[in-house]
């Protein structure tokens, strides 16, 4: 069985990456490759960075590391890896401070600290970001620190590296108990880190907040050993367990931070403040580890506005991660949390999750005092499309009048339990945009927090969704007619352009069928010039041109043919666009239609299932809807 085998396979990968030897062969590790003795933040951005970085055009920068599962956050990506990974990576004073996610719910922060949790443990997993530890240090922490103070100078010019840890108690006590003092010999081995294992990767949650125990984050008496070794202050009495002493050399999570009681709070932070924290009877113990918590913007609002947590603002570094504002990024972030959800099998009719996300990038955009920006502008805009008038808009000024824009609105969950509970209703085996867009509405009532104000802007917004979609519909409808259609968009060339050699060459034309000579047909040829502007002076240059081209194709032995003009194929195209309105108009909305236009629907069906994604169900309802558009 395959699955055997994979197993074993891992196994021999997991045992392949261990390595134990004295300090003296670690240090030869270290003399080779310096970066198995960097800090934890330090090599957190180098994960990053190693991951790539992608610039676009206009100076944007695209982290990979977070973009296949972060969609539509580049900015705010931008800046949290700049400002403060970049900058604690250069051993700067922003590695002491708490980081801290703010935004709104279902906004992506928890996403983004898995993904550097997960990130750290395959990389530690690789030669890049490979770590050791004394064996044996409940808090797997950085040999180097064997190092006494007094030495250090020396050895950072040899090595060109610093040690700012001290050693913690536990190994302390073991260099004198079972090494002699003997650096040299003691044990070191490599560390993988783990969350399950429950190295190097920590999540703290506060339980209660009033009565939480600062044990749960420094570790605490060991009451089995206590009166063993009869004093607090012997390491062997003393579980080094807490979140904090797991979490070194790695990262620890803190959510809920701001909910936690602000004595506890204040504990935390003068704990964490310079990279050292107290526990039970001990020196300070050093910890090197990225510290992550996330909140939102009500809850940092109530907790800045607290002057008593003053002093602690100052410890926290604050990166704000706002909702995604670009309507293309919405729909990819809706088709992954639908392929994670039990929707997955589930057809959603093409452009559904268009329609949502433009009603929720609506509910979180700002106005802006810019002329002539309204807000389906401004999203337009945000999502890279060339607005009409707006070529030279200043992108960057655009986006920096509101600082708050993205910090409230619709969340992603809402839109996906909305389309769950859709499609619930609905007899039909698919969800389409109406079905959506209906859901989204009937669920503003329970929305927590939809204000009545907020209702009323939230229904408008639904029903622009609404208008944008029957845009889309038309012209997919159109589309798939025109292509059927492609045999009549040539014929009408053709007819096209003998009436025009005629009339150019003063000649009648004759009926193919009767023989019949005629007059060309003056109303045809204005019925197609019209459509690109052709006024009534200007046919007949129009018309002479077009016969000056055809015989100098003829010349070269070529055929001028339906793509040999693009104004005269612009304006059959347009032609048959108004010719078919009515085509479709006629052959959607007929109760019972002809075998002609039966034909004429199933082909274009075909079409929309074939070649655009639909299922015969949910083309026929967007024939039915386009049809009855078209019909008001
Ligand atoms: N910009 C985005 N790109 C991709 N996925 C996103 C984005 N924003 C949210 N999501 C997805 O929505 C879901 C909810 O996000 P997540 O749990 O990370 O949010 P959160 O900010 O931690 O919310 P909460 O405040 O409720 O804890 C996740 O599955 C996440 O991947
Ligand atoms: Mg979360």
């Amino acid at each position: 069985m395959d699955i055997l085998k994979r197993i074993a396979e891992y196994r021999n990968r997991e045992k392949e990456l261990q390595w134990e030897g004295t300090f003296a062969e670690y240090l030869d590790i270290v003399k080779k490759n310096p970066r198995v003795a960097q800090t934890a933040h330090s090599r957190v951005y180098d994960m990053i960075a190693k991951a790539g970085v992608e610039t676009d055009s206009q100076g944007n920068k695209k982290y990979l590391f977070f973009s296949k599962e972060l969609f539509g956050l580049e900015r705010a990506i931008e800046r949290l890896v700049e400002e403060y990974f970049h900058s604690a990576a250069r051993r700067l004073d922003v590695r002491k401070r708490i980081l801290l996610l703010m935004g709104p719910v279902s906004g992506g922060k928890s996403t983004i600290v898995t993904m550097l949790k997960k990130g750290l443990e395959e990389y530690s997993r690789t030669e890049d970001g490979a770590l050791y530890a004394i064996r044996g240090c409940p808090m797997q922490e950085e040999p180097l620190n064997l190092i006494p103070r007094e030495l250090r100078p020396e050895f950072e010019k040899e090595f060109g590296l610093r040690i700012e840890g001290n050693l913690c108690p536990s190994c302390r006590f073991r260099l004198q108990e079972e090494y002699d003092g003997r650096i040299e010999d003691v044990i070191i081995e490599r560390v993988l880190l783990s969350e399950d294992e429950r190295v190097g990767i920590g999540t703290f949650s506060p339980s209660d907040p009033k009565s939480q125990d600062i044990a749960d984050l420094t570790g605490s008496i060991d009451f089995s050993t206590i009166t063993e070794y009869g004093s607090e202050s012997d390491p062997r009495a003393y579980r080094f367990d807490g979140e904090l002493n797991k979490a070194n050399r790695g990262l620890m999570e803190f959510q809920e931070m701001l909910k936690c009681d602000e004595k506890f709070l204040w504990n935390l932070l003068s704990l964490t403040q310079e990279g050292n924290f107290k526990a039970g009877r001990f020196a300070l113990i050093s910890a090197d580890e990225v510290i992550v918590a996330h909140t939102n913007e009500t809850e940092y609002k109530a907790f800045i506005a607290n002057k008593k947590n003053e002093a602690l603002q100052s410890r926290i570094i604050v990166m704000p991660v706002p909702y995604n504002l670009s309507v293309t990024q919405e729909e990819n972030i809706y088709r992954k949390l639908i392929q994670q959800s039990d929707l997955a099998h589930i057809h959603i009719a093409p452009h559904s999750l268009r329609a949502a996300a433009i009603f929720s990038v609506l509910t979180r955009l700002k106005e802006s005092k810019k002329q002539g920006v309204d807000l389906l502008k401004k999203m337009r805009l945000y999502d890279g499309e060339a607005v009409e008038g707006m070529a030279d808009i200043d992108m960057e000024e655009l986006r920096n009048e509101h600082l708050d824009e993205g910090m409230n609105g619709i969340d992603p969950r809402y839109v996906i339990n909305r389309i769950s509970s859709a499609l619930i209703k609905t007899d039909a085996n698919f969800v389409g945009a109406l079905d959506i867009l209906r859901s989204l509405k009937e669920g503003f009532d329970q929305h927590p927090s939809i204000t009545p104000e907020q209702r009323e802007k939230y229904l408008n917004f639904i029903s622009i969704a609404r208008k944008e979609y029957d845009e889309i519909a038309k012209k997919e409808v159109q589309k798939a007619f025109v292509y059927s259609y492609e045999e009549s968009a040539k014929t009408l060339m053709d007819n096209y352009l003998d009436n025009v050699e005629a009339y150019c060459n003063w000649q009648k034309i004759r009926d193919p069928i009767t023989g019949e000579e005629l007059e060309p047909d003056e109303k045809l040829m204005r019925s197609i010039e019209e459509q690109i502007g052709i006024s009534e002076n200007a046919k007949k240059a129009f018309r002479e041109e077009i016969l000056i081209r055809i015989s100098a194709y003829a010349r070269k032995g070529k055929r001028f043919d339906y793509n040999t003009h693009p104004r005269l194929r612009e304006a059959i195209q347009k032609k048959l666009f108004a010719d078919l309105k009515d085509v479709v108009k006629i052959t959607t909305s007929t109760k019972t239609p002809d075998e002609n236009q039966l034909k004429k629907i199933n082909e274009v069906i075909n079409r929309l299932v074939e070649d655009y994604g639909y299922t015969p169900a949910s083309a026929n309802e967007l024939l039915r809807y386009v049809g009855s558009l078209l019909n008001r």
